[in-house]
């Protein structure tokens, strides 16, 4: 069903104050979830922290579930964390690795991850294997299943790079990952409100996510999805009461599911803001908002090519709402600072922030344009004209 973009924006007040490409970065927060947020620092404000969380239970508890329903999994199975490097790390620092064992990447791996691998190596002498793409830019599954030997202990694929459009072929890997019986943690800060993230779809044991970018949420807010058969693959790298229960001097228990994977104190206004992100969206309808993502990411990446000097370095078959581009001569920074001063917001993307693709292409530092659903074509025929004025000089 095609979306009412007039309602999409009239729902978004940083609409009015800004041109914003930067839903990679932060997604603008619609009103639900600024009322969620707000309603509920009121509420701590006037009854106290803990009662208004006790008040707000239901709302709560409903973030659990509708971040389970956007995914097809359990409420059981989620986490709430507090950004998607967090609950990555959750999963692939709960993992007991022996020297020798092996982990499985790909090129589009974020640094965050990466730097994660590169201690774990370390430490405990674990190998890391870097599959190449193909050559239409996304992972090469072939070369994936053929590099899995009985010493791979773990997957780590990034499904959309912090650099670019690529969407990997998540539901691919998840195949191979179940035929060989290897545990498969996804990274789906990216694309969680930009494409299908279902869990069953795509085959996957863990997964991770933000809540500011395509979700939409307010920022300081993640998730992590455990299936509830993977559970006893990773042990909890840190326990607190929630996680586990003291049950004797000597003695603990986890906790069931996810929950073993949380912190007991955190951020509940944004929690429960996350929760009615993802309520709006389950509401817009996910499928609508990811082909109203694509269509103004096509458009843009269109438009761009035609500037003169402009290269456009998204990679993939499918491609979703990350614009990146550099130009010949002016640099991405300048740019940038230019469009800042229009009130066009965009990031750059940094080659250290994606160090294995950025080396293998030779990528500069680009700008990093990218659209959501609530993003306009006659925003897109302003920014073309700002970034032609710009390198025009
Ligand atoms: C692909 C990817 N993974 C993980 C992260 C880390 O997310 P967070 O900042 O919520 O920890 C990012 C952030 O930009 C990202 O682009």
């Amino acid at each position: 069903m095609a979306l009412d973009i007039d309602q999409l924006r009239a729902d978004t007040p940083g609409c009015d104050h800004v041109l914003h490409f930067n839903s990679a970065g932060a997604g603008l927060m619609p009103i639900p979830v600024l009322d969620a947020m707000q309603g509920h620092l009121v509420r701590e404000s006037l009854i106290g922290g803990y009662e208004a969380h006790h008040a707000a239970d239901d709302d709560y508890r409903d973030t659990y579930a509708a971040i389970a329903e956007l995914l097809g999994a359990k409420p059981t199975e989620i986490a709430l964390m507090e950004n998607a490097t967090r609950a990555w790390d959750q999963v692939f620092y709960g993992m007991s690795f022996n020297p020798g064992d092996r982990v499985i990447t790909a090129h589009a791996s974020y640094a965050s991850n990466y730097l994660a691998m590169l201690q774990q190596q370390k430490r405990h002498g674990i190998e890391i294997d870097v599959i190449g793409n193909d050559e239409s830019g996304q992972v090469d599954t072939e070369a994936l299943e053929a590099a899995i030997t009985e010493l791979t202990r773990l997957i780590c694929l990034t499904h959309i790079p912090t650099n670019g459009g690529l969407i990997n072929p998540a539901a691919e890997v998840g195949r191979i990952a179940r035929k060989h019986n290897v545990p498969y943690l996804l990274d789906a800060c990216q694309s969680a409100g930009q494409t299908d993230i279902n869990v069953e779809r795509i085959g996957c044991d863990f997964l991770s996510s933000t809540g500011r970018k395509y979700l939409r949420g307010p920022r300081g807010t993640g998730f992590l999805y455990v299936r509830t058969e993977s559970l006893d693959l990773i042990e909890p790298p840190f326990l607190d009461l929630h996680a586990a229960d003291w049950i004797g001097r000597n003695d603990y228990k986890l906790a069931d599911g996810a929950a073993r994977f949380e912190n007991w104190e955190g951020f509940v206004a944004g929690k429960i803001a996350l929760g009615a992100a993802v309520r709006y969206l389950l509401e817009l309808g996910p499928e609508s908002v990811y082909e109203q993502i694509a269509r103004v990411a096509t458009l843009l990446r269109t438009r761009l090519s035609e500037i003169p000097g402009v290269t456009v370095h998204d990679l993939g078959r499918e491609k979703g709402g990350i614009v990146t581009f550099s130009h010949v001569s002016t640099d991405a920074t300048r740019i940038k600072h230019e469009l800042d001063r229009r009130g066009i917001n965009t990031n750059l993307a940094v080659p250290k922030w994606a160090r294995l693709d950025a080396e293998d292409r030779g990528l500069p530092t680009m700008i990093r344009s990218s659209v959501h659903a609530y993003n306009t074509e006659g925003e897109v025929d302003r920014f073309v004209t700002a970034v032609r004025e710009i390198t025009d000089r």
